[in-house]
């Protein structure tokens, strides 16, 4: 007889993103080169390496922004090879942008709602071809369905920004252009989070940030991290890494040179001959960190 019960299975479930053998060359450099990388449901995996790794790339590639010359992606079962942004936004991936991207004159809380977008349904008509024409419509006149949902997302809004304090709630209807470098760099990831991304990719978000922000910053997505948020961070701020991974993977010259737990990473020869090959972790290239040569950030390997 046979049993009419699912049969337990070994077979780990597959990963939320899952990108094989990851390739993108400029000319005659190859800046990913072969790079494996996958992440579950409800890890945060750390990208770390020296300046021109591959991490911007590898990112780059994953959220659409570019297309990889070989190698394929998975994100939640669906192939987002080549795909444009506005579709691997769709499917659930969202981004922030290692030199911080807003929107300069529109408030902090539009800057958020664009983040939204993807997710309106009532300012978003159901007929494609009159669509354009419609939405305005529909903006004009609103509707009872449209104020409802607007004022539903507004709330949600607050909701997100709260997420960062007294940052910027207070600042709410400020235009970003008005902001500090720290808060602005907040608003990116309040955008982010406002389409509830299955995945979050950070590139460097604490970069041009002082010691205080960054501590912040820490608390911050270690609090997104337990409310079950995925997120693949690059990050250059070692101890930041160490505290907040469950696991890291390490580029070298576009190739994967080490994964695993934080602790065992930070131990490999491989990883610490990169680093010192480098001359230093240096902090990326960032329009508000002070002058300064890249290996005036020490090497810090230990936690
Ligand atoms: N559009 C491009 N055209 C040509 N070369 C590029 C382009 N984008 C990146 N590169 C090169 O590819 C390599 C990898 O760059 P990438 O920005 O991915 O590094 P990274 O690991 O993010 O470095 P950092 O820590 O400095 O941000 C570098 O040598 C870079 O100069
Ligand atoms: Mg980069």
């Amino acid at each position: 007889m046979t049993a009419s019960f699912p049969l337990p299975t070994t077979e780990a479930p597959r990963p939320l993103l899952e990108a094989r053998g990851l390739v993108r060359r400029f000319g005659g450099l190859t800046a990913v080169g072969g790079v494996d990388l996958s992440i579950s449901q409800g890890e945060l995996v750390s990208v770390i390496g020296p300046n021109g790794a591959g991490k911007t790339t590898a990112f780059n590639l994953i959220s659409g922004l570019d297309r990889p010359d070989e190698g394929s992606i998975r994100f939640d079962d669906i192939d987002i090879t080549g795909r444009s942004p506005e579709a691997v936004h769709a499917a659930g991936l969202s981004r922030t942008f290692q030199h911080g991207r807003v929107f300069a004159n529109l408030s902090v809380a539009d800057n958020v709602l664009v983040g939204a977008h993807r997710r309106l349904k009532a300012v978003k008509p159901a007929w494609p071809i009159i669509g354009p024409v419609a939405e305005l419509a529909l903006a004009l006149i609103r509707p009872p369905s449209v104020k409802a949902e607007e004022a539903a997302l507004r709330e949600e809004v607050r909701e997100i920004l709260a997420i960062f304090g007294e940052r910027l709630l207070p600042r709410i209807d400020q235009p970003a252009y008005s902001l500090s470098y720290a808060n602005r760099r907040r608003v990116e990831i309040a955008r982010a989070l406002a389409s509830r991304p299955k995945l979050l990719l950070l590139d460097e978000p604490t970069a041009g940030m002082n010691q205080t922000e960054t501590a912040e910053m820490l608390e911050i997505i270690a609090d997104l991290k337990a409310r079950g948020q995925t997120i693949l961070l690059i990050e250059h701020k070692l101890d930041m890494v160490m505290r907040l991974s469950d696991r890291v993977i390490v580029l070298d010259d576009g190739k994967k040179i080490a994964e695993g737990a934080p602790l065992v990473v930070r131990n490999d020869p491989a990883v610490i001959e990169a680093y010192l090959g480098h001359g230093g972790v240096g902090a990326a290239a960032d329009p508000a960190a002070p002058a300064g040569p890249a290996s005036d950030q020490p090497v810090r390997l230990s936690a």
